[in-house]
């Protein structure tokens, strides 16, 4: 056991002594988490091997899952990889800092640890005060997955971090909940045209926008399972943002979805289940469970990411046994939420219309 310092900061403007003192565990090669924009991320110093294998540990991560490396400045990416596309360069220049990370040929100075054996290596500058100033006091670029156990619900939170990760890391900094609540969008620009391999903060209509053609991943879209040899990001195939009930998800049109989930519910409570729904502003008050949870406006989908990955752990501090989640459209930051909670339900998937 490592007794956990929990130092909160000002997002705004992150006091000097406490970004040090962070800064210094990473240089020992310990472990800080840190929030980021998206979720809070568990941080080490990326050109330290061992350091690196301290997270996997850290996080019952399996070892074949690699990490992605967070930079403050453009500069420390040359160090990491052989050769930035055309493409590269400009999604760095529009979207970073920002919830995208882009997947590179990686260096011989990446640690095979961090890559998971792969010649590639993922990167991304974060838009956060805290994870920037972190990153530049500690002068190397920090390797950082989601600071939660590994297939849990990612951290949005000091809380949720502590949750998971208490008497396992050196220090947590408490900026507060994340702002954008779904980890950074993956795309692989090592091919063109690029591919999403994970959908998040950075949506593909902003990427299409800029690019003109982008691809996505059938992994990424998690209607099913894809089979394990046919996934390019190891990631993929491991069981993700699982809660600890059991979580079933409709989708379709809104009213014969909120028909299905009310008789779901009905069936659940006959066998004597706690019930959990996930609803939206929109159909909250068509349930009667035990609770229901609004994601929020189904007209407003970043507010669904922002508090997705909160109210599954809240499910499960009420400890029920089945959430019925509703599907929400796949536009903008909904294709980011549906991927997360498709694979939440193990693909137990219901479509309705
Ligand atoms: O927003 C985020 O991305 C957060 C914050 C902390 O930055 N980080 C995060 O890391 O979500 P993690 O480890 O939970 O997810 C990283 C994903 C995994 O699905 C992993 O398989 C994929 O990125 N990945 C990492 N390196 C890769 C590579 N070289 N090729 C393909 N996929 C890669
Ligand atoms: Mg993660």
């Amino acid at each position: 056991m490592i007794r956990t310092v929990i130092l909160k900061v000002n997002c705004e403007k992150p006091e000097k002594p406490k970004i040090k003192a962070a800064a210094d565990v990473i240089r020992k090669g310990g472990l800080v988490a840190f929030p980021t924009e998206t979720v809070y991320g568990l941080g080490a110093d990326a050109l330290n091997a061992k350091a690196v294998k301290r997270i996997y540990e850290a996080k019952k991560r399996p070892l074949d899952n690699p990490i992605i490396v967070h930079v403050a400045t453009k500069q420390e990416i040359l160090q990491l990889t052989e050769n930035i596309p055309l493409k590269a360069n400009k999604l760095m220049s529009i979207f970073w800092p920002g919830p995208l990370t882009l997947v590179l040929k990686a260096s011989d100075k990446v640690p095979k640890a961090i890559t998971g054996g792969l010649d590639t290596v993922a990167v991304r500058m974060p838009r956060h005060n805290v994870a920037l100033a972190l990153i530049k006091e500690s002068g190397v670029p920090i390797a950082a997955p989601s600071a939660n156990l590994s297939g849990r619900p990612s951290p949005t939170t000091a809380e949720h971090v502590n949750q998971d990760l208490d008497g396992r890391i050196e220090m947590i900094l408490d900026g507060g909940p994340t702002n954008i609540g779904v980890e950074s969008t993956v795309l692989d620009v090592t091919v063109d045209p690029p591919i999403i391999l994970r959908p998040g903060g950075t949506s593909y209509e902003e990427l299409v926008k800029a690019l003109g053609q982008v691809n996505i991943h059938p992994a990424a879209l998690a209607e099913k399972s894809v089979r394990i040899a046919k996934v390019p990001s190891p990631g993929m195939k491991h069981r993700h943002y699982a809660p600890r009930a059991e979580l079933v998800l409709i989708e379709g049109n809104i009213k014969p979805t909120a028909k299905k989930i009310q008789q779901i519910i009905d069936q659940n409570k006959k066998n004597g289940k706690k019930v959990g729904v996930l609803a939206t502003d929109e159909t909250k008050s068509m349930y009667t469970a035990d609770t229901v949870k609004s994601l929020g406006s189904r007209a407003d989908l970043s507010s669904a990411a922002r508090s997705l990955f909160r109210l599954l752990r809240e499910f499960d501090e009420e400890k029920v046994d089945i959430i019925v989640a509703e599907g929400v459209p796949l536009e903008g930051l909904g294709l980011a939420v549906m991927n997360r909670l498709r694979k939440a339900s193990n693909y137990r998937i219901v479509k309705v219309d």
